[in-house]
């Protein structure tokens, strides 16, 4: 007897593949995650991230015009605040003339059209490396949201299309909302990260932008206390639904590649769209197995980007955007 049913046929050749395919790649699913130092004529390469860069703002300027040309049309921004600047207040995330601030416009003045999403957490700004005001040993909550709506309000103020809360600290979607529509932004989109888990994926973006917690006596030695347990699942729900609730325009889970069940749990749930985040330590990983010739780089990256989308991404914030949308034009 042999089968009358050979789900072989629809993979005998590449053509009936490509006709069966149900999930395709585009440069239209990427948020391009860029690296703002101060200074002038800079392009250094992070460590733990090879082939990725810090910009001066002038060189920005050409990477940004270089993604556009790609069809790269949305970016994420992050910035390395000098040491000087940093403090357990906030100080800098607030100053209207920041680094992040010039970047908004800079990127404007140069790219009108590219969309700019702005990283909202103190951790950058942080004497202590953490996502909000350190007061006895915690994290204050209250006090950490009130900063991050003003800073909310600034990045919108020059020229941020969405702010996208990082920190995890409860109230602060409601709390921006709020604040952006006290001053006009009504325009001014939210992008939660409703689903962030205290990871350890994330070494080389904090090496990146030399933001890791301290290691300091009454500082936490982690952001286990407002990041997730990697082992919850349910908890992302509730998280997220609680964001949608207070306003959030699209949530976000990360990182990406040991977390698509919940993209996928959250994909039947929620009716917004969906951000994965492949963050810097999975891209770290790639690039050290391929650098010891172990893993085929191309191949494994396409697979993976693949993959997120297929869980339920609409969004994918990734540092091989650029290499991905090279490799499928
Ligand atoms: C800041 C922030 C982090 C990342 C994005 N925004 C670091 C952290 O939470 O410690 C990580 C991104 C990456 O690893 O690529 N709150």
């Amino acid at each position: 007897m042999f089968p009358l049913k050979r789900n072989r046929r629809l993979r005998t050749n590449e053509t009936i593949r490509s006709l069966v395919r149900e999930t395709i790649i585009s440069p239209n699913d990427f948020l391009v995650p860029l690296f703002v130092v101060e200074g002038q004529g800079i392009k250094e390469e992070i460590a733990s991230m090879p082939n990725y860069f810090r910009y001066s703002l002038d060189l920005l300027e050409l990477e940004v015009k270089a993604l556009w040309e790609l069809g790269l049309k949305s970016v994420l921004l992050f910035v390395k605040v000098p040491n000087h600047l940093k403090d357990n207040k906030g100080t800098e995330a607030i100053n209207p003339d920041g680094l992040m601030q010039r970047a908004i416009k800079k990127i404007k003045d140069v790219c009108p059209e590219m969309l700019i999403m702005t990283d909202v957490a103190l951790d950058p700004y942080s004497s202590y490396g953490h996502d909000g005001i350190v007061e006895n040993g915690k994290i204050d909550n209250d006090f950490t949201v009130e900063i991050l709506s003003e800073m909310s309000v600034s990045h919108a103020q020059a020229g941020a299309d969405f702010v996208a809360p990082s920190d995890m600290m409860d109230g602060r979607i409601l709390s921006i909302r709020e604040a952006l529509e006290d001053v006009g932004f009504t325009d001014t989109g939210i992008m939660s990260y409703s689903a962030k888990y205290a990871s350890a994926f994330y070494g080389p973006f904090r090496d990146a932008l030399d933001s890791a917690p301290v290691d300091a006596q009454d500082i936490p030695k982690d952001k286990k206390t407002y990041q997730m347990d990697y082992a919850n699942r349910f908890e992302a729900l509730r998280e997220t639904e609680m964001d949608i609730d207070e306003g959030a325009d699209i949530v976000m889970v990360k990182p990406g590649l040991c977390y698509l069940d919940i993209v996928r749990d959250l994909k039947n749930e929620v009716d917004v769209p969906i951000a994965v985040y492949q963050v810097s330590g999975e891209y770290a990983m790639l690039k050290a197995a391929a650098e010891k010739g172990w893993l085929d780089h191309d191949a494994v990256m396409i697979e993976q980007i693949t993959a997120i989308k297929r869980a339920g991404a609409d969004i994918i914030a990734s540092y091989f955007a650029k290499d991905v949308v090279k490799l499928i034009s």
